[in-house]
């Protein structure tokens, strides 16, 4: 696999980065994650911009190459030959010459990383097609998460208290409300309406959830965006959740207490096959 590296297309093995990095020694950096479908970039320029405003909120410069991200996405789907996918980006405050709490002067560039992963059957995912499991977990980050750092230990674990439950991911509750996934954006279904958290600083602002919910608007549909607790998920008529990764994923199954059937329910697939069409 070809990865990028600070301006240089090289081997994986033969990319580097600084033990005193920033990002590895205090997490200090930012990512994005853009699927690809079919070879082609989805939404990029939604996740370009979030991306500058991680950057920006963080106070850490922007790399030199910020100017030619879409052709370097571009240059890794065709080197790597991905048709279904993602491209994996990462903006971290560069290496100091020693390790330090304050921020590095402008003498230190930032590091830009980027890889691909080639996953054959995204879009044609078996686990959309059987709906997925999640059990709730306290919400213990940080308290900006709008901002999309690399700061993912919590998250990871949340992951792993689910698989430890026999679910396959974590709903995250925060004085009662579910904030998010750990990787993704929650929805319910209530009589045809489709209920989200409000944005805020206590979640992630996912570019899949703004166009998902603009397709549901187009579609006549009603939204909520408002917080809303496990117990009134248990009792929805459908959950969902949204990502550059998963797309329009059903959630069939909360804390043990199974959603309707146990399949996915209609609004989630429309959604997700809406989704799909106008992506590709
Ligand atoms: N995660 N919330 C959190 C905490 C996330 O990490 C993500 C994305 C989302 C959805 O955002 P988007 O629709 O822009 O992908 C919401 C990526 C996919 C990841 O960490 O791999």
């Amino acid at each position: 696999r070809i990865v990028y590296v600070n301006g240089e297309y090289l081997p994986e093995e033969e990319a580097k980065v600084s033990v005193f990095d920033r990002g590895f020694l205090f997490a200090d950096g930012v990512y994005e994650v853009t699927s690809v479908l079919g070879g082609k970039l989805i939404d990029f320029a939604g996740h370009e911009a979030r991306l500058r405003r991680s950057l920006n909120e963080l106070s850490m410069p922007e790399p030199a190459a910020m100017g030619e991200l879409l052709e370097i996405h571009r240059e890794l789907v065709a080197r790597n030959e991905i048709d279904e996918g993602l491209v994996y980006l990462q903006v971290t405050r560069g290496a100091p010459a020693d390790r330090d709490f304050a921020f590095p002067g402008e003498e230190v560039p930032p590091t830009l990383v980027l890889f691909t992963q080639s996953k054959p059957g995204l879009a044609d995912s078996p686990q959309a097609r059987k709906g997925i499991k999640v059990i709730s977990v306290e919400d213990i980050r940080w308290g900006r998460r709008d901002i999309k750092t690399v700061q993912l230990l919590y998250p990871s674990m949340g992951k792993m208290m689910a698989k430890k439950a026999g679910a396959d991911d974590a709903w995250m509750v925060e004085d009662g409300f579910v904030t998010e996934g750990t990787s993704n954006n929650a929805y319910i279904v209530k009589n045809g309406k489709i209920i989200t958290r409000n944005l805020g600083t206590e979640i992630l602002h996912g570019i899949t959830r703004a166009a998902v919910l603009r397709f549901a608007r187009e579609a006549q549909m009603e939204v909520e965006e408002r917080p809303f607790t496990i117990e009134e998920a248990q009792q929805a008529d459908e959950a969902f959740f949204t990502s550059a990764s998963a797309f329009v994923m059903p959630v069939v199954e909360i804390d043990g207490s199974v959603l309707g059937d146990g399949t996915p329910g209609p609004v989630s697939q429309r959604l997700r096959e809406i989704y799909l069409d106008e992506s590709r």
